[in-house]
C-alpha cells in the first residue's frame, strides 16, 4: 500500500496534533523540555476554535472577594453531577491560580480592576463557602474575548521554543504497532504530498466534535478528528452521551454570546416578561450551571412561554446595563448581536436558544494527559505513546455537565501537564522501533477510499442527515421512544458512508475530500453519543432522560466506555475516581444538585 505514494518521512521525539489552547500549551512545554518537537494543525494555530472562547478562565485568585480552590472544586464537583474524577478536579483547580499568572506573564491582556489586578466576573455555578454563600467573581477575563487573547499570546509564546509547525496539515490516522502509538500519516492539503511523522509521543489536541450536531456553537473545523482516529484505531471513547447546550446560543445562528453577559447582570426572559430562572433556581437564578439554565428555558419553551413569532426561543435583556459597562467588558457579544441578529443590546434584548457547545466526553485520560483503553481487570490501563488533552479528551474534570470557564483551565493545565508527563518518559534522540511493512495502511486505504468514492451521496447529503438526526433525537430532552429511534437512524445513516461521492481526485486544497474525512470522524462519535444516550438509564449533568428523570447513584455512578467495531457500538462501564488526589481535601460525596 504505501508504494502507492510518496510519503515524507519526519522523525521527533513526540509530536502534538492540534493548536489551539491545549495543543500550544503542551508543544511548548515539550519543546521548552529539550525534546524534538513538531506540531501538526489543520488550521493555522490563532484560527483553531480556542480563538472563539469568550467569558473567561477559571482561577480562585481572590481577586474580587474571598476564594480558595476547594470552593473551586467543591463547585466543579456538583457541576458535574458527581460524575467528574474528583483526583483530576483536585489537580486542575489547584494549578489553576498558577496556570492563570503564567498566562499573565506570557502577555494575555486581562481586563484589570482598579487597582490594576485580573477583572473577573462571575459566571454560573461558581459560588464560595461550598454552595452556601454568595456567588463567587473566578472567572478571569479579557473582556469577551478571554479565548482570543489567549490563543494570540499562546502561539506568540510557542514561537520562542523550538517547535517546528506544520501548518494545514490533516491527520488521517494514527500509526498503532503491537497495541502502541509510533505517530501519525497527514496530508500537506497545500501540496498534496503525504508525511509520515514518527514520535515516541503523540498528543492529540484535536478538539470536539460539535459539528455532528445541526446547530452548534462549534467552528465548522470542529469534527473530532482526534476522537475518530481513536475510534479507528479501536480504542474506545468515554461518556460521549453528555454534550452541552449553551444556553445563550443567537437565535437562528447558533453564534455564541457569553454566558459572561449574564455574569455582568444580563438575565432571560420568557413572553410574559417574567424572569423564569428564579422559579428554577431560586438561589443562582440566571447563574445556575448551564444544563439547569438550558432546561429550564426548553421547559418555557415547551409550555407555550417562548418568545417571537413562532414562541421558539427567549430573550436575552442586557439593555438594563449601562453603556460603559457593555463597550468595556461585551463588545465582542455587541458587535454579535448587531450583526447576526440585528439588535442593539443597549436597547433591545438578544433571542436566544440553547445550542451545542462542548462535548463533556472524549478520549478517555488520567489526569497526566495519558490515553486510556480500560480493561476489566485495569479500569486504568494507558495506551504507550498516546495522550490526549483538551476537549478532544475526557479526562474527566467536567463529568456530566461542564461549568462555564472550565474548558480555558482545563486546556493551559492539561497542556502543561501532558508537556511534563512527555518529558518524563521520552528520552531525547531515542532510537525508534522499525515500522511493519502495514503500518500506514490503515490511513492510506481510507485515503484511497474516499479520493475515489463513486457512489450516490454527496458528503453534505450525508452529513445533514446526521445532524438533523443528533438535533432532534438527542438534544436537550431524551426519551426511550426518541432515543430508541435515534439508534436505529444513525447507525442507518452511517451504513451510507460507503455510498459517498467525492467530486475531486487531486490531492491538493480539495476540501471535498478533508470534508468526507471529516464526516467520517463525526459520525462514529455521533453513533457512540446517540447509543450511549440511550444506554444511560438516568438522568445526570447534560443527559435529561424524561423516562428517568432522576439521578442514580446506585446503578450509574460510572463512565460510559464505548468501541466502535464493524460500525456496531460495544458499551462497558468504568467506575468513576472516587478518592482525591491527595490527602489535604477529602472526597466530596454526592447529594442532591440545586441551585
Ligand atoms: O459563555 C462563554 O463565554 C463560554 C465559556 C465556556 O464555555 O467556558
Amino acid at each position: 500500500m504505501t508504494k502507492a505514494y510518496e510519503i515524507e518521512d519526519h522523525v521527533y521525539d513526540a509530536i502534538v496534533v492540534g493548536a489551539g489552547g491545549a495543543g500550544l500549551r503542551a508543544a511548548m512545554g515539550i519543546a521548552e523540555s529539550g525534546l524534538k518537537t513538531a506540531c501538526i494543525t489543520k488550521v493555522f494555530p490563532t484560527r483553531s476554535h480556542t480563538v472563539a472562547a469568550q467569558g473567561g478562565i477559571a482561577a480562585s485568585l481572590g481577586n474580587m472577594g474571598p476564594d480558595k480552590w476547594q470552593w473551586h472544586m467543591y463547585d466543579t464537583v456538583k457541576g458535574s453531577d458527581w460524575l467528574g474524577d474528583q483526583d483530576a478536579i483536585e489537580y486542575m483547580v489547584r494549578q489553576a491560580p498558577e496556570a492563570v499568572y503564567e498566562l499573565e506573564h506570557f502577555g494575555v491582556p486581562f481586563s484589570r480592576t482598579e487597582e490594576g489586578r485580573i477583572y473577573q466576573r462571575p459566571f454560573g455555578g461558581m459560588t464560595t463557602e461550598f454552595g452556601e454563600g454568595p456567588a463567587a467573581q473566578r472567572t478571569c477575563a479579557a473582556a469577551d474575548r478571554t479565548g482570543h487573547a489567549m490563543l494570540h499570546s499562546l502561539y506568540q509564546q510557542s514561537l520562542k521554543y523550538d517547535t517546528d509547525f506544520y501548518v494545514e496539515y490533516f491527520a488521517i490516522d494514527l500509526i498503532m504497532e503491537d497495541g502502541e502509538c509510533r505517530g501519525v500519516i497527514a496530508l500537506d492539503m497545500n501540496t498534496g504530498k503525504l508525511h509520515r511523522f514518527r514520535a515516541h509521543s503523540t498528543t492529540l489536541a484535536t478538539g470536539g466534535y460539535g459539528r455532528a450536531y445541526f446547530s452548534a456553537t462549534s467552528a465548522h473545523t470542529c469534527t473530532g478528528d482526534g476522537g475518530g482516529m481513536v475510534q479507528r484505531a479501536g480504542l474506545p471513547m468515554q461518556d460521549l452521551e453528555f454534550v452541552q447546550f449553551h444556553p445563550t446560543g443567537i437565535y437562528g445562528a447558533g453564534v455564541l454570546i457569553t454566558e459572561g453577559a449574564r455574569g455582568e447582570g444580563g438575565y432571560l426572559v420568557n413572553s410574559k416578561g417574567e424572569r423564569f430562572m428564579e422559579r428554577y433556581a431560586p438561589s443562582a437564578k440566571d447563574l445556575a450551571s448551564r444544563d439547569v439554565v438550558s432546561r429550564s428555558m426548553s421547559y418555557e419553551i415547551r409550555e407555550g412561554r417562548g418568545v417571537g413569532e413562532h414562541g421558539d426561543h427567549i430573550f436575552l435583556h442586557l439593555d438594563h446595563l449601562d453603556a460603559e459597562t457593555l463597550a468595556s467588558r461585551l463588545p465582542g457579544i455587541s458587535e454579535s448581536a448587531k450583526i447576526f441578529a440585528g439588535v442593539d443590546v443597549n436597547k433591545e434584548p438578544i433571542p436566544v436558544l440553547p445550542t451545542v457547545h462542548y462535548n463533556m466526553g472524549g478520549i478517555p485520560t488520567n489526569y497526566h494527559g495519558e490515553v486510556l483503553n480500560p480493561s476489566e481487570d485495569d479500569p486504568d490501563r494507558i495506551v504507550p505513546g498516546l495522550m490526549a488533552i483538551g476537549e478532544a479528551a475526557c479526562v474527566s474534570v467536567h463529568g456530566a455537565n461542564r461549568l462555564g470557564s472550565n474548558s480555558l483551565i482545563d486546556l493551559v493545565v492539561f497542556g502543561r501537564a501532558a508537556a511534563q508527563r512527555v518529558a518524563d518518559v521520552v528520552t531525547a534522540g531515542a532510537p525508534h522501533a522499525k515500522l511493519s511493512e502495514s503500518h500506514a495502511d490503515m490511513a492510506l486505504g481510507r485515503l484511497d477510499r474516499l479520493r475515489y468514492a463513486d457512489g450516490e451521496l454527496s458528503t453534505a447529503e450525508i452529513r445533514d442527515k446526521m445532524q438533523r438526526t443528533m438535533q432532534a433525537n438527542c438534544a436537550v430532552f431524551r426519551t426511550e421512544e426518541v432515543l430508541e429511534e435515534g439508534k436505529v437512524k444513525i447507525d442507518e445513516i452511517a451504513g451510507l458512508l460507503p455510498d459517498i461521492k467525492t467530486f475531486d481526485r487531486s490531492l491538493v486544497w480539495n476540501s471535498d475530500l478533508i470534508e468526507a474525512m471529516e464526516l467520517e470522524n463525526l459520525m462514529g462519535q455521533a453513533q457512540v453519543t446517540m447509543h450511549c444516550a440511550a444506554n444511560r438509564k438516568e438522568s445526570r449533568g447534560a443527559h435529561m432522560h424524561e423516562d428517568y428523570p432522576d439521578r442514580n447513584d446506585d446503578d450509574w455512578m460510572k463512565h460510559t466506555v464505548a468501541h466502535l467495531n464493524d460500525n456496531k457500538v460495544e458499551i462497558s462501564y468504568r467506575p468513576v475516581h472516587d478518592y482525591t488526589l491527595t490527602d489535604e481535601v477529602e472526597y466530596i460525596k454526592p447529594k442532591p444538585r440545586v441551585y
